[in-house]
């Protein structure tokens, strides 16, 4: 099984995927990682240079690839849910999580970032709003919901391992 960890930029994906992975010893994988080792050029460039679809393409590309795997931790981009082929790759081999946060704590955790191209704009915060706004529908597709915004990293593996029953 693979536990899939999905949701919007600043709901802790990443730092929460690596430290389970730790903990379990199941490998962590990052669908940005790979799409940008792919491409030998960063998310942001393959926006700049490419745009949105491209990355899209490539992001679907990577999920159909990991979806083979089994026993990964998938720390995976905040667009995967947009797609309904990937969502179903990945309900194919494994548990998605969605980790979901409130605008104004994501803003704060995105502050000084610079490696986010969606939200590269003077007003973040209403940027935020409508993205979260817009995808709503599409994070309610994962299979379980934790509300990161109150929780350090600890206490969101913690509901992790109490949803999936996990033993470490
Ligand atoms: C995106 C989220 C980013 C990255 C890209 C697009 C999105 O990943 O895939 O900038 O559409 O929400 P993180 O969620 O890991 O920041």
């Amino acid at each position: 099984m693979n536990i899939v960890l999905v949701g919007f930029m600043g709901t802790g994906k990443t730092s929460v995927a690596k430290k389970l992975s730790k903990l379990t010893g199941l490998p962590y994988i990052s669908t940005d990682e790979l799409i940008e080792e792919r491409e030998n050029k960063s998310i942001n460039d393959i926006f700049e240079q490419n745009g949105e679809p491209y990355f899209r393409k490539a992001e679907k590309e990577i999920v159909r690839e990991i979806s083979q795997l089994d026993g990964i931790i998938i720390d995976a981009g905040g667009g995967v849910m947009l797609d309904e082929e990937n969502i179903r790759h990945f309900k194919n081999k494994g548990v998605i999580i969605c980790l979901n946060a409130r605008s104004e704590v994501i803003l704060k955790r995105m502050q000084g970032k610079k490696n986010r191209p969606l939200l590269n704009v003077s007003d973040k915060l209403a940027r935020i709003k409508e993205l979260l706004d817009k995808r709503e529908s599409s994070y309610k597709k994962a299979d379980n919901f934790i509300d990161t915004s109150d929780l350090n990293v600890d206490a969101v593996i913690e509901e992790i391992r109490k949803i999936l029953n996990l033993r470490f």
